[in-house]
């Protein structure tokens, strides 16, 4: 039941099929691509952000407002596979309450954080805490993510235990603020697949009723509240290398310090902090899922000299059992499948095996 586990390892290690593509995974190819010329200020990229305020999940299909938050948030999984959104429904205090939380999680002294370490690595392999390498002796600055990090996944009930564990030392309030935080992106996660589906010229429940849900034990999910400390010699290190994120779809929400940045063409772009705003990011089993009509963006985070920064990811995959192929109605003479059927296991076995067992590949299907 623990699968989705060891995507918790592949994704800490930064190593993801379309980043391995690129050839960007060594910290030193990464730094020179800052050395790319900027943008001219007037063609300067910034990702879409878009406001879904007024759009109602069982709303009036021919309503022009939900046809443009419809068609914005289709336009922008297609051309960016990342955005913000904002006025999504996860309440700003649940937001706040959470980041006081880590906060007081991540100021622990290091002893501290070391017998917490050791005691949720026994708890279970996935719900732990972890330090890259900064904090390891001797560090590896070229296979380092400069990062400490709480991560949770599978069953409510391991998170539970591994949160309550975990906040224990802190004065931080209760684990019930995690799980109604967990909850709400939850929900909006999937009223943004009900948007996708749409925007796909799909049934507007295709993506839904293959996700079972997070307040059962059975649905998969993977949520990390990432700590990037400040860094003395950020030329030599990473916050977290490239890669794309191996599920369907990640739901981020980032304090008010940059460091996130997305590859767009041959250059990366920030993705600013936007007050209220969460991040979403298209996963690679939403690529395959939609025929490649939806890409996932090879991302990273850059680490600051002064500030510290915090930021929270959620990552939403299909159950374990459940094999991702796009739909017949994506499929015709000039869009054949793209992607042979791949279940969470092969996605995590191409990930762990290395790219020749990547995806995209129409003469692999049986
Ligand atoms: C991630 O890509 O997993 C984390 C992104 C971030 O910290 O903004
Ligand atoms: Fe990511």
């Amino acid at each position: 039941a623990d699968d989705v586990t060891d995507g918790t390892d592949v994704l800490a290690n930064g190593v993801s099929l379309k980043a391995g593509r690129l050839k960007t995974s060594p910290i030193g190819d990464i730094v020179t691509d800052d050395s790319l010329p900027e943008a001219e200020d007037e063609d300067k990229l910034s990702i879409p952000v878009i406001n879904i305020a007024g759009f109602s999940a069982d709303g009036d299909d021919t309503s022009i407002r939900r046809r443009k938050i419809v068609s914005e948030i289709t336009h922008a999984c297609e051309t960016w596979g990342i955005f913000q959104i904002i006025n999504h429904g996860v309440p700003q205090q649940l937001v706040n309450d959470v980041r006081k939380q880590a906060h007081e999680f991540f100021s622990l002294p290091p002893e501290i954080k070391e017998r917490i370490r050791v005691e949720t690595q026994k708890l279970s392999e996935s719900n732990n805490y972890h330090q890259q390498g900064f904090l390891r002796k001797p560090a590896d600055p070229m296979n380092t993510s400069w990062r400490e990090d709480l991560a949770y996944s599978s069953s409510w009930n391991k998170t539970k235990s591994m949160i309550e564990r975990a906040w224990l030392d802190t004065s931080a309030s209760t684990v019930e603020t995690a799980h109604e935080y967990l909850k709400s992106k939850d929900d909006f996660g999937m009223k943004l697949l009900e948007i996708l589906a749409e925007g796909l010229g799909l049934d507007s429940g295709f993506f839904l009723q293959n996700l079972c849900h997070v307040r059962t034990s059975e649905k998969p999910y993977y949520w990390r509240v990432n700590f990037y400390p400040p860094c003395q010699h950020t030329e030599q290190t990473i916050g977290i290398p490239p890669h794309t994120d191996p599920c369907i779809l990640t739901l981020l929400s980032q304090r008010n310090v940059s460091g996130l940045q997305v590859m767009k063409g041959d250059r990366y772009v920030d993705v600013l902090p936007t007050p209220g705003a969460l991040v979403v990011n298209v996963g690679d089993l939403l690529e395959a899922w939609s025929n490649g009509r939806f890409q996932s963006a090879v991302h990273r985070v850059v680490v600051s000299t002064k500030q510290e920064r915090v930021s929270w990811a959620f990552l939403m995959f299909p159950p374990h059992s459940f094999v991702v192929e796009a739909p017949e109605q994506l499929i015709d003479d000039e869009h054949p499948h793209l992607f042979k059927p791949l279940n969470h296991v092969d996605m995590l076995r191409a990930l762990y095996e290395g790219l020749q067992v990547a995806l995209k590949s129409g003469d692999t299907r049986k």
